[in-house]
């Protein structure tokens, strides 16, 4: 208990010194010289990356650690020789947010070689004995409340239908995005297969549907020849886009294809990071939900999770079976995440502190 103690005191003072934005808070750190802390996260394209390493590093400093955070722009061999750079460098501890959560088993067996304990952020990292912990939201839970949006959207329980649907998944090297898709065809595929949803292109599976490196255009160009080649003058009704970014890219090959009209309605459209110009398009109806996952919180789990390990002691964790890496289980913190549409996303966003009236009005 004296550990937590100590630790939101160091907080607080390091808060104010910081808050003063005098020379001190810097020797405050260094006062607390609580080492480096090595943080390689994947890509400032999707803008939840970039939110995760300011609230990491913010957090990370706040409690006497200086860090070294590097993004590797979505190069699976940059963010390797990154994290053998900070390796060398003798961190006290590296929180990666991987690429290809495949690629790193051999530069993280180097790690624990030199005593660097890893933390997982985000998405699991595979094949490897050296994950000391996972710090993540919900993952299958997120796909569940894509595939509920939906259901409820076309009142698929009553409604006779059919109606048409087309599938996006995730990047196939990011472990998340198999347990999104999972989640979502845990929902749908009673429908596909009663007939209710039909699927037009006949792509069901996740290795058809996956969009590497979660490239907006991939998806773009994908759902525009999807509606070339399957619709004609038939009609999608909804699409399961695993994340915003991809949702955007969708969602602009069906306006240029004539949607978003009386005679041709908007499909239903899923999200999920709740990103600023997705809540736009949220809020003016033409993306219909997101999941929205507070990067905020899973800082702070991550940031936790590293002080706990760094200090001898075990961290919380919430799950210890589902996350089997191919080597064990990494035993893991899930938080909740929510579903944002138009009908809460002023309460979940504008006065969760998230957001405010006039970004979103902007
Ligand atoms: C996933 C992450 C999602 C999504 C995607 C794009 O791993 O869990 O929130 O944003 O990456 O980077």
């Amino acid at each position: 208990m004296a550990r937590w103690v100590a630790w939101a005191a160091t907080a607080a003072l390091l808060a104010t010194t910081a808050a003063c934005g005098s020379e001190s808070d810097t020797t405050a750190a260094a006062a607390a010289g609580q080492g480096v802390i090595g943080l390689a996260m994947p890509t400032k394209t999707s803008e939840r990356w970039i939110a995760d390493g300011e609230n990491m590093e913010k957090q990370f400093q706040l409690l006497g650690y200086r860090t070294d955070m590097q993004y590797a722009d979505d190069d699976i061999q940059r963010q390797v020789d990154q994290i053998d750079a900070m390796v060398d460098a003798k961190v006290s501890a590296l929180v990666i947010g991987a690429i290809d959560g495949t690629a790193l088993k051999s530069v993280l067996a180097k790690a624990a070689r030199a005593d660097i304990p890893v933390i997982a952020y985000d998405r699991l990292i595979r094949d490897s004995g050296d994950i000391a912990y996972y710090a993540t939201f919900d993952n299958f839970k997120v796909g569940v409340q894509q595939g509920n949006t939906i259901v409820e959207a076309l009142k698929l329980r009553t409604a006779k239908g059919p109606f048409n649907i087309e599938l996006f998944a995730g990047s196939p090297d990011d472990n998340n995005a198999t347990f999104f898709f999972n989640g979502a065809m845990s929902v749908l595929k009673p429908y596909i297969s009663a007939g209710k949803l039909v699927v037009r292109s006949g792509e069901t599976k996740f290795e058809r549907v996956g969009t590497l490196r979660w490239e907006n255009a991939v998806a773009q160009k994908r759902m525009a020849a999807l509606l070339k080649s399957d619709y004609g003058n038939a009609r999608v009704d909804a699409v399961l886009a695993p994340n915003d970014g991809i949702a955007r890219g969708i969602l602009a090959s069906l306006e240029e294809a004539g949607y978003g009209t009386k005679a041709r309605p908007l499909p239903v459209l899923t999200g999920q990071d709740a990103e600023l110009d997705s809540v736009k398009l949220i809020a003016e109806g033409r993306q219909t939900e997101t999941v929205y996952k507070d990067t905020r919180e899973l800082a702070k789990v991550a940031v936790q999770m590293t002080d706990a390990v760094l200090s001898d002691e075990k961290p919380m964790v919430n799950d210890t079976k589902q996350y089997h890496n191919g080597v064990e289980i990494v035993p893991t913190f899930l938080l909740q995440p929510v579903n944002v549409d138009k009908s809460n996303y002023e309460r979940v966003l504008i006065e969760g502190g998230y957001y405010t009236a006039e970004q979103i009005a902007a």
